[in-house]
């Protein structure tokens, strides 16, 4: 079968199942293709929650899944990829946060998405890329525990010196990898280009960026600006999707080790194995832990608009 076959068929039995496709921008583009809806982890979030299927299956990590499982508890939710984890989410667990949350018993716990469902039980509100700025401004509180990533924490500081942030070490291992002397370099081989960073790389790599912002706001930045030169400081897939969508503008990598093998785990074949019901992993979860974890995920959207 040829990638078209594959895709054709998806697309033939996706309609005569009532199936709707969730794909994450880190996917790939024969993915990206069939998808019925692609986006950053918020957009993600907040379409799980209207999408009329009986059935979504999730191209993406499994909080992601989680996430839409949560917020659609009557459908069926499918992992494309029942190994494609995210280690940030993984990173901290219940027990740990409960700990810290007695030493700072007056602070507001903000989870990353990132974050395991069970992690998200004991968190009082979540935040995505995009919306962390806005949700952390608007949180009544200036105490904020920050958890997992360190590297968004920190820029959520930058943005918010008013907020008293606390942050502990964790973060994504593919984009905190990329050191600042590459940005460094990546700016002095391309001085036309503008550096489009996400916010979990380190902040020595955010101070060199022209446009700091969820993967979502990375192609919508690239896409409307009048530059025709850009480096790309997320996973390298950003930068091959844009290439397809602006073939008159060039997108550099900025580095080739931001690659995320989670994201890339999925294949085309994994999605039809999916579809015909032989491959993938449903979401199951129970009422109590969907019960005390979407809270923090429908105050997030309450918040974020
Ligand atoms: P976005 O919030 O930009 O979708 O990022 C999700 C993610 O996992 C980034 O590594
Ligand atoms: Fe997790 Fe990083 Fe992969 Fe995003 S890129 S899914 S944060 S490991």
């Amino acid at each position: 079968m040829t990638i078209k076959d594959v895709q054709e068929e998806i697309i033939r039995l996706k309609k005569e199942k009532d199936i709707c496709i969730l794909a994450h921008s880190y996917q790939t583009h024969d993915i990206i293709e069939i998808a019925d809806y692609t986006g950053d982890s918020y957009a993600l979030s907040k379409l799980a929650a209207k999408v009329n299927s009986k059935t979504v299956i999730m191209c993406g990590v499994r909080f992601m899944a989680e996430t839409v499982k949560m917020l659609s508890p009557d459908k069926k939710v499918i992992l494309s990829n029942p190994d494609a984890g995210c280690p940030m989410a993984e990173q901290m667990d219940r027990e740990l946060i409960q700990s810290v949350k007695l030493k700072y018993p007056e602070h507001t716990v903000v989870a990353y998405i990132n974050t395991t469902a069970a992690l998200k039980t004991v968190c009082d509100v979540c935040v995505t890329s995009s919306s962390a700025v806005k949700i952390v401004s608007a949180i009544d509180n200036d105490k904020i525990l920050f958890i997992p990533d360190c590297n968004l924490g920190a820029y959520v500081a930058s943005k918010l010196p008013d907020k008293n942030i606390k942050l502990l070490k964790g973060g994504c291992p593919v984009h905190a990898a990329v050191t600042a002397d590459e940005a460094k370099a990546a700016k002095q081989a391309h001085p036309g280009a503008e550096l489009l960073v996400h916010p979990e790389c380190i902040p020595g790599v955010v101070a060199y960026a022209d446009y700091v912002g969820s993967t979502s706001g990375i192609m919508e930045y690239a896409g409307k600006s009048d530059k025709k030169e850009f480096i790309i400081g997320t996973e390298n897939s950003i930068a091959a999707h844009l290439q397809y969508e602006y073939p008159e503008k060039k997108f550099y990598l900025l580095s080739k080790d931001l690659v995320c093998h989670n994201m890339k785990a999925t294949t085309l074949v994994d999605v039809l194995g999916c579809i015909k019901g032989d491959t993938g992993e449903e979401i199951k979860m129970d009422d109590e832990t969907i019960a005390l974890a979407r809270k923090c995920i429908d105050k997030m959207i309450e918040m974020g608009g």
